[in-house]
């Protein structure tokens, strides 16, 4: 049998973007294959139950130095120190600094910066979607890209705009290729996007698709039963009304849900004018 053809560097580069690694993580590519050492690459298979046998490591390093791991903390210390950093934080600007000075979420270090928010941190209403994309984690601000766009025309048809709500995500940091975050990701940050809600204290918050809503108000149920019901939601320090709805790029690849979409705009309009105006 002919030997297939070796793809070449172009082939491989459209099958990582397509597999969703579009960046990089060191400057020089590590072949690990090549470059373990002699102790891992000459160990004898082990029996599948036996302890595993630790290499000890080469005298001289040959591979190029590889990156610490990138969240430092083990899994529960950093739910934990989460917890005690984001209690701490007195102000919005004090959750950013703390936010952007921490190291136990991984995501962190594949991103190019924190997405912490964007809007009137005043505003009386706080919409809250998932993760930062490809585009929010170039300019550093959520909602920027396609779905941002969708989203501030649905804002715009009940009179609102970026200078009248605020918008930030449960993960403040954009995972590599858009993947899904993972729970131990989502539990970490879990503790920053709750302080920044009782920060912001809005009247109102909006959970943006399937992943917020049921981090933030606790459910287990999906989009399309929650979405256009009230929710109470607890910030800590007061009860206020949460109303899940469709995430915007949902709404991009699913455009009949618009009309329910509308229907949660019109909800959202109802429940501000009836509020009274915020005390200052
Ligand atoms: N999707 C989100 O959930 N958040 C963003 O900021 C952008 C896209």
């Amino acid at each position: 049998m002919m030997p297939e053809p070796r793809p070449s560097a172009r082939e491989l580069l459209a099958f990582y973007l397509e597999a969703g690694v579009d960046c990089a993580l060191m400057d020089e590519p590590v072949n690990r294959l090549v470059d373990a050492p002699e102790s891992v690459r000459a160990a004898p298979p082990q029996p599948i139950l036996s302890p595993p046998v630790l290499a000890q490591p080469a005298a001289t390093p040959r591979a190029a130095p590889v990156a610490p791991p990138a969240a430092a903390l083990p899994p529960d210390a950093a739910i934990v120190s989460a917890r005690e950093a984001a209690r701490a934080a007195p102000s919005l600007q004090a959750l950013r600094e703390l936010l952007a000075a921490f190291d136990g979420c991984a995501l962190k270090m594949t991103a190019t910066q924190l997405v912490f928010a964007d809007g009137n941190p005043q505003a009386r209403i706080m919409l809250v979607g998932e993760a930062p994309g490809r585009e929010e984690d170039i300019e550093g601000l959520p909602f920027v890209g396609r779905s941002g766009k969708l989203l501030d025309r649905m804002l715009a048809a009940i009179g609102l705009d970026r200078s009248t709500v605020y918008i930030a995500n449960v993960i403040p940091w954009r995972p590599p290729g858009n993947r899904t975050p993972t729970p131990q990701e989502t539990q970490t940050c879990l503790p920053f996007i709750q302080r920044q809600i009782e920060l912001v204290d809005p009247d109102i918050l909006v959970t943006l698709g399937n992943p917020s809503t049921q981090t933030l108000l606790s459910t287990r149920e999906g989009i399309m039963k929650t979405r256009g019901r009230w929710i109470d939601y607890d910030t800590g320090s007061r009860s206020i009304r949460a109303l899940p709805t469709f995430h915007p790029a949902y709404l991009l690849r699913s455009p009949s849900y618009k009309r329910m979409a509308w229907q949660d705009l019109r909800a959202i309009a109802t429940a501000l004018g009836a509020l009274p105006p915020r005390s200052t």
